[in-house]
């Protein structure tokens, strides 16, 4: 048998115990905690959005409780049909929503306060992610992403009653 050296042998154990650590915290997000990465869902022409998902940007409710939101994201404001510099949709409490995203002309952020949802909305790229509302509040989404002089201005709201 080799001989391995006593410091050496503790450096591998405190090694392999952190290690440990970081592959259960890893396994943890996603089974525990549902953490999924956001995918693209397709791709599209940004100069031609009309034929696509995000066509009429907006919020439809699909049933009782389930919400589609479309959104475009353009400099410096998120179009999802609403008017005004700081669009606002109102969802009630317990609402599941399907966000499906994209970006008209430069990479803007999407990303949703105190909710698992932490997006990049690429020129071309339709980006989807399912968030539920179970606590009344305001949420804020910003652009996340620097995008220009107008970044800061990228600002929409969630209400949930
Ligand atoms: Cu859009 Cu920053």
């Amino acid at each position: 048998m080799i001989h391995i050296h006593r410091l050496e042998r503790y450096w591998m154990i405190v090694v392999g115990i952190v290690m440990g650590g970081f592959m259960a915290a890893l396994v943890a997000s996603v089974l525990v905690y549902g953490v999924r990465l956001p995918t693209p869902v397709g791709r599209v022409d940004p100069t031609h959005l009309e034929n696509t998902d995000v066509a009429t940007p907006g919020l439809t409710q699909d049933s009782a409780h389930a919400y589609t939101l479309r959104v475009v994201a353009q400099m410096w404001q998120f179009d999802f049909g609403v008017k005004g510099q700081m669009p606002k949709i109102t969802l009630q409490r317990g609402s599941s929503l399907k966000i499906v995203a994209t970006s008209k002309d430069v990479t803007h952020g999407f990303y949703v306060e105190q909710h698992n949802v932490n997006m990049m909305l690429v020129p071309g790229q339709i980006s989807e992610m399912d968030v539920v509302f179970n606590k009344p509040g305001i949420y804020h989404i910003i652009c996340h992403e620097y995008c220009g002089p107008g970044h800061q201005n990228m600002v929409a709201v969630i209400e949930v009653l």
